[in-house]
């Protein structure tokens, strides 16, 4: 089976979404977090999967973590990289260990709101349809190739919250699906 590896920084309700998913086509064998307060270490914990910690802070800069996050990708025999509410940018280091094997879920429709609190903007800028979009990382920030999206209707009677949740609904359905899809 292949392994993969997933990239979060905060509450993790997409890792959780891609453990549930029974059939899923690959091994999820490492998280790895830049975050050691956050909690989907303890989603990580419930489900087995041994985790890589790091703290940016304690690194001279982003390509000494990312050689010590390569190094333990390629020490754990990963394949692919699923990023999953990760909140920094990948950079070259990463990105040319891992070239066209690392993945993104963002709640809006790309090319609309990249970058942080996506949500937030569609929600400020009163659009009618935001969404939800898989796609390839690349030098960019949220640039990459398309390789899913869905749309989300914004209701009238909306808040941020619960835009949010029909948002997050969307993303713990479809990043399954498409991870499914490319491990074929
Ligand atoms: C998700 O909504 C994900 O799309 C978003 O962060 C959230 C993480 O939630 N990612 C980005 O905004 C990336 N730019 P989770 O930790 O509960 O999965």
């Amino acid at each position: 089976k292949i392994r993969a590896a997933v990239f979060a920084s905060g509450a993790g309700s997409n890792f959780q979404a891609i453990m549930e998913r029974s059939d899923l086509q690959c091994d999820i064998s490492l998280l790895v977090c830049d975050k050691p307060s956050a909690s989907v270490l303890e989603k990580a914990e419930n489900f087995g999967v041994p985790t890589f910690v790091f703290d940016p802070k304690k690194y001279a800069s982003k390509s000494n973590y990312e050689k010590e996050v390569v190094r333990r990708l390629q020490q754990a025999n990963i394949s692919w990289i699923f990023l999953a509410g990760y909140m920094r940018i990948v950079g070259p280091t990463l990105l040319n260990a891992y070239e066209t094997k690392i993945i993104n879920i963002h709640p809006s429709l790309l090319p609309y709101f990249p970058g942080k609190d996506a949500i937030g903007q569609a929600y400020q800028a009163g659009v009618s349809t935001t969404g939800v979009t898989v796609h390839y990382i690349d030098e960019g920030i949220d640039t990459g190739t398309v390789i899913a999206q869905e749309p989300v209707e914004v209701f009238s009677d909306d808040t941020e919250e619960t835009l949010k949740e029909r948002i997050q609904q969307v993303e713990h359905r479809l990043y399954p699906i498409v991870i499914n899809r490319l491990m074929k």
